[in-house]
């Protein structure tokens, strides 16, 4: 394994919320048997657990799980992802909400979960908050005289199943799911990300702090800016109509950096 790999994977389970790996013992195949090192969860805080990772750094023919396989594709995610029951948001969905949109596009929109219509469906942002988040990208592509429509972007969630009475994704559900977000955002490589809401910023920026705060302004995730703004369902709340300005200004930004 060269040193780019190496630091794939590094790279790849530092956003899984791992920060420890542990040395094979010799003769042992399969990893280390247990370990009592905190690590911060998805949402930054520290839980404890045993048993991190089913392979480790052990020298330089160490064999790592191949969790973002070498030539990953959407379809490919799709597939390993099958009919996922790796946590129990899989027992209240009807379809798995994947992701929709230019599978190159230069600009990914990041959501919380799907609601009861893209449940349904099975497509992200089909409800009112999508409607909106619909408008708010062509509408402001077209006053801007970006020749843009929804399809041309992509768009999906944190998790890809609907959580109960639309409540927000626990950490452990962020953690199993944001793997196959990351290899979504791998895959596509955007110019840039427009993360929408807590959630997303939580998942991918791994920061606890308002979106009010943040808003407007300019993160990383690994090497793809991210821009920050407010879910489309806060928006809709009619006490918050200088928030969708705000919104707005974002969009206008995010949207100018990308096609201009
Ligand atoms: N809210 C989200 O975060 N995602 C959707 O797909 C719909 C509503």
């Amino acid at each position: 394994m060269d040193a780019k790999q190496l630091r794939g994977y590094l790279e790849f389970y530092r956003d899984l919320g791992f920060t420890t790996l542990y040395k094979r013992a010799p003769g042992n195949a399969h990893g280390p048997q247990e370990s009592t090192e905190p690590r911060p969860s998805a949402t930054g805080s520290a839980v404890a657990q045993s048993a991190v990772l089913p392979g480790i750094l052990a020298g330089p023919d160490v064999m790592l799980p191949s969790l973002a396989p070498e030539n990953d594709t959407l379809e490919r995610i799709r597939e390993d992802i099958g009919d996922c029951k790796r946590c129990r948001l899989h027992t209240g969905r009807q379809k798995i909400v994947f992701g929709t949109g230019d599978p190159e596009a230069k600009l990914v929109f990041v959501g919380e979960g799907p609601g009861a219509d893209e449940d349904t469906q099975g497509v992200p942002f089909v409800g009112r908050a999508g409607q909106l988040l619909t408008q708010m990208i062509e509408n402001t592509a077209s006053r801007e005289g970006i020749p843009l429509v929804r399809k041309d972007v992509y768009i999906c969630n944190v998790v890809k199943c609907r959580p109960p009475e639309n409540r927000t994704p626990e950490p452990d559900e962020m953690e199993i799911c944001g793997q196959f977000l990351f290899r979504q955002l791998m895959v596509i490589r955007p110019k840039a990300i427009c993360v929408l809401g807590s959630t997303a910023v939580r998942a991918l920026l791994g920061r606890k702090e308002g979106v009010t705060r943040m808003r407007g302004n300019w993160y990383k995730w690994r090497d793809i800016p991210v821009m920050v703004t407010y879910h489309p369902s806060y928006l809709l709340r009619p006490y918050n109509q200088n928030a969708k300005r705000e919104a707005w200004e974002d969009m206008k930004k995010v949207l100018h950096f990308v096609y201009d």
